[in-house]
């Protein structure tokens, strides 16, 4: 809690106590979407325009939130997580991912419980892919296990949906995401991040950035990420097929469970 209009909006109407506002990050508005929807029906919403993004102010599940979009890669996620480590308690960021882990397929859930910049490259200065003294960077623990018990429960919830896309039961996982700015749409590239970081489990273009920003901030964050593509071949093709039919619902129930929760 950075600044004063910051804790004069946090405290909410029951009688003055305290509640944290949790940021929700995502890249695109399609990953936004139903969380958007989700904090409308719930009540009041308040738009703010601040260094050209659009940030909505509402509540989930009874916890006032701020809806962010980031925009694609590292940049943006980066320059979002700083308007919004002065605006919120948390932040959590939720969207897609390509599963590199050979268990991690589509439809499934992965927490990160470590973090880090695949094609950040300080050698000789420093190790490889070390910024600000850490090569991996860790989420808050509350955080994360409530977005861990929320996958469990969401999996279990996207079983049908998910069939009848032709998908496997999905399961969930914890563990490395790796984050750059690359869209991984072909084998090598993918057969080249499990070489160099073997228990990765999925890769992305943002989660990286906003750990960084966060830690920086100390502002206690997470990071969970719906499996949507292979990192391969076709990960372009599946892609936008599932970016319109899972991800929205997929990363509202992710929020709205893991908000309530942690209460
Ligand atoms: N987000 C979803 N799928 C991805 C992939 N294959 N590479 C990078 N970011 C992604």
């Amino acid at each position: 809690m950075l600044d004063y209009q910051h804790q004069l909006s946090t405290l909410a109407d029951n009688g003055g106590m305290q509640q944290r506002v949790v940021a929700v990050v995502a890249a695109m508005a399609e990953e936004l979407r139903a969380l958007a929807d989700a904090t409308a029906a719930e009540g009041a919403v308040r738009e703010e325009h601040v260094l050209g993004r659009s940030l909505r102010h509402g509540t989930l599940a009874g916890t006032p939130v701020v809806l962010a979009r980031s925009g694609v890669g590292k940049v943006a996620a980066a320059a979002t997580a700083a308007i919004l480590c002065q605006r919120a308690d948390a932040v959590v960021m939720v969207g897609t991912a390509g599963g590199l882990a050979p268990e991690v397929r589509p439809g499934d859930v992965v927490v990160a419980d470590a973090l880090l910049q695949h094609d950040v490259d300080p050698r000789p200065l420093f190790p490889r892919w070390q910024v600000d003294g850490v090569v991996r960077l860790r989420p808050d623990p509350e955080l994360t296990g409530a977005l861990g018990a929320a996958a469990s429960d969401a999996v279990a919830g996207h079983r049908d949906a998910l069939a009848a896309l032709g998908l496997p039961t999905p399961r969930w996982h914890t563990g490395l995401i790796v984050s750059g700015d690359q869209f991984i749409a072909d084998s090598a590239a993918s057969d080249a991040l499990r070489r160099d970081l073997p228990d990765a489990l999925a890769v992305e273009m943002e989660g990286a950035a906003v750990a960084q920003v966060c830690t920086g901030a100390r502002v206690p964050f997470a990071v969970a990420r719906t499996i949507s593509d292979r990192a391969d071949d076709d990960a372009h093709v599946d892609f936008a097929r599932f970016l319109a039919t899972v991800a929205a619902p997929y990363a509202r129930d992710l929020v709205v469970r893991a908000l309530t929760i942690l209460g």
